[in-house]
């Protein structure tokens, strides 16, 4: 199975944890892409009823709208039942990091709003240790410089992150990207607590302790990690 094949396995399989009459967070990505194609097609047959999903990104609220699936904003909701979203990279003791498509802000905010968290990879994203995916933050334009240098001081290997042209790639909230490429993080915990407290910096891509089920496509099929926690 190619890479392609493995991510449509895990979103299709993934779809399993959705139930009628609930509020679904959907997350951003190439496997969420497969995963929001198999709920419309259960919802467009009937087999899941009465849902609304929260989105993360313009892209899952354009694919879910497509599908006829109903939408509404997070502040329309009072909690979210079950969000499956992609990863980039999980380590050995199921922390993440996610951001690869610069949706991390909005999918954080889903995630915690979420009694459940589901996450679909291929195997190619497990990993003993977090950090050679490079980790995701968002920062606002004003003072970005100033911010960017704060991180070349700690030596966070922070770089811009640039689209095809050469520009500066921008968010949902038009917020700039910088990925900290340091190959190895070892204490994920104290380097999100420092994160965490960076005026300028609005959301970075650690999403620890958040996650309760993983599914990973391996070449023998869906493998599920189930009460993480
Ligand atoms: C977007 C994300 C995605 O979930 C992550 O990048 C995985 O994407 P894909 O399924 O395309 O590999 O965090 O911000």
């Amino acid at each position: 199975m190619n890479q392609n094949e493995l991510k449509k396995a895990v979103g299709v399989k993934s779809v399993d944890y959705f139930k009628s009459d609930s509020v679904v967070g959907l997350g951003t990505g190439s496997t969420v892409y497969y995963m929001i194609e198999e709920l419309g097609r259960r919802y467009q047959a009937g087999d899941i009823k009465n849902i609304v999903a929260v989105t993360t990104s313009s892209r899952s609220e354009k694919q879910a709208k497509s599908l006829g699936i109903p939408t509404k904003d997070l502040n329309e909701v009072d909690h979210i039942d079950v969000t499956i979203d992609g990863a980039d990279q999980i380590d050995k003791n199921y922390q993440g990091i996610k951001g690869g498509g610069a949706a991390h802000l909005l999918e954080k905010m889903v995630a915690t709003n979420s009694t459940k968290n589901i996450w679909i990879v291929d195997q190619s994203k497990m990993a003993d240790q977090l950090g050679s995916f490079p980790l995701p933050l968002e920062v606002i334009p004003f003072g970005c410089e100033k911010t960017f240098e704060d991180l070349k001081k700690e030596n966070l290997k922070p770089e811009f992150r640039l689209d095809e042209n050469g520009k500066r790639v921008l968010t949902h909230n038009k917020n700039y990207v910088i990925d900290l490429k340091m190959g190895t993080i070892n204490h994920p915990h104290l380097l999100a607590d420092w994160l965490d407290h960076q005026v300028g910096i609005v959301a970075h891509g650690l999403f620890l302790d958040i996650v309760n089920t993983i599914i990973v496509g391996y070449e023998d099929g869906p493998k599920v990690i189930d009460n993480i926690r």
